[in-house]
């Protein structure tokens, strides 16, 4: 279908974001996501590559002074990827926005902010923010509205992850109303680029930073710019250091540290083959155990690089309302629609080498659900036995 087809009918102002949005499809790169659809299954990237389980370290108490005095001289700064809705909190807003009923009202965009001031014991570590096409403008406003939390306007960057267009099964993009074409983020692999083509980078050098924390937003419990992985990865010199937890369950969903071919990966849960999801070594303990929580540590120049080369994209199979033929908005009842993303750990395999450190349980408190696990529930209990309120 003619994606301007109802132009005639929008204001002025909705026709030229259309037109804008239609103009800036990169019909190649989606004939070729479309077409790698066809083939796509979930575990391929698994089962076609030899995979092989590493062996996680333990925090060395030597770790901490080496990440403070990096941290003191200024060589280090962090990295949020916020570029999520809180949708199935059923919070109307930006994720970080949410507040997870401490009796604070601390937002975990706050807890964060908290956290990072505590790694800094009196250093600034510059924070980069990176929002999404729909939740930019309300995550700045947010900001402005409590301050920077004390934190410095100036020491608070936010830069802009980019977007895809959603294709249809016939492998066409669509409109999910008449002046609106079906559009997602790219992932949180689009971290690299998008910090690239904003600044951020010449931001960080300009800055004399030399290693950057990157974590995720809904983590109530992480701990940012953590001087331990910063000092450990000075002390491995390891391209990618990160931090994992030992799993709950063979079912949680948490993607598992390995290496595919020999190099450093991940393997999201969603793609990770039964036979090594249940695989237990002589020990009885999961051979795949270490599961990813988002705190990874880059040098810069590791994240210079990887801006410059593509990641491989995920394909996921999603409901999504479209406009029919009359102009009617339709909520389909199956999944009709592919979205496209890249992942920020599939940069892994372009590095030399990983080091991953296995942390305490009390470092992960994820907000995904409205109730039940890693919902705000729990993550206030995790807190609040930590004496954080
Ligand atoms: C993610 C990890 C998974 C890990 C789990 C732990 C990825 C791809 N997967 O899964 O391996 O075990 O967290 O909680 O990292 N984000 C963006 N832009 C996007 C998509 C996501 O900024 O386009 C951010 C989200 O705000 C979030 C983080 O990336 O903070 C993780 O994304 P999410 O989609 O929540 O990943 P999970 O499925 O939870």
């Amino acid at each position: 279908m003619d994606l301007l087809r109802f132009q005639d009918e929008l204001d002025a102002e909705t026709r030229a974001s259309l037109r804008q949005s239609v103009s800036r499809i990169d019909y190649p790169l989606m004939k070729r996501l479309f077409e790698s659809t066809k083939s796509f299954d979930a575990s391929k990237n698994a089962s076609e590559r030899k995979v092989s389980p590493v062996t996680s370290v333990r925090k060395a108490p030597e770790l901490f002074e080496l990440g403070q005095n990096l941290i003191r001289g200024g060589e280090a700064a962090a990295v949020t990827m916020a570029g999520g809705q809180g949708t199935r909190l059923g919070h109307k807003g930006p994720k970080g926005t949410y507040d997870i009923g401490l009796p604070s009202h601390r937002s975990l965009f706050e807890l964060q902010c908290d956290s990072l001031r505590a790694a800094g014991g009196g250093t600034i570590i510059p924070w980069y923010i990176m929002t999404g096409e729909e939740n930019h403008a309300a995550t700045v406003a947010f900001f402005e509205k409590h301050g920077y939390f004390g934190y410095g306007k100036e020491n608070i960057r936010f830069f802009r992850q980019g977007t895809l267009p959603l294709l249809n099964t016939d492998g066409e993009p669509f409109l999910s109303d008449k002046g609106t074409l079906c559009t997602g983020p790219d992932g949180n692999g689009g971290v690299f680029r998008a910090a690239a083509e904003q600044g951020v980078y010449e931001d960080m050098e300009t800055r004399g930073v030399k290693y950057v924390f990157i974590c995720g937003v809904d983590n109530a419990a992480v701990r940012m710019a953590d001087p331990v992985l910063l000092g450990l990865a000075k002390r491995s010199g390891s391209e990618i250091v990160s931090k994992s937890v030992a799993k709950r369950s063979p079912e949680e969903k948490a993607g598992v540290f390995c290496l595919m071919d020999g190099k450093p990966g991940v393997i999201e849960y969603s793609e990770l083959p039964d036979e090594l999801r249940y695989l237990r070594g002589d020990d009885g303990e999961l051979v795949y155990n270490d599961a990813n929580i988002i705190a990874h540590v880059f040098p810069l120049d590791v994240l210079k690089r990887i801006s410059e080369t593509g990641l491989p994209y995920h394909t996921a199979f999603k409901k999504m309302p479209y406009v029919d033929e009359t102009g009617a908005v339709v909520v389909p009842e199956k999944e009709n629609a592919y979205k496209y993303e890249t992942f920020v750990f599939d940069a892994f395999a372009y590095c030399r080498d990983m080091t991953v450190m296995r942390v305490d349980r009390k470092e992960f408190s994820p907000v995904k659900n409205r109730t039940g696990q890693d919902s705000p529930e729990t993550a206030r209990a995790a807190l609040e036995a930590q004496g954080i309120r």
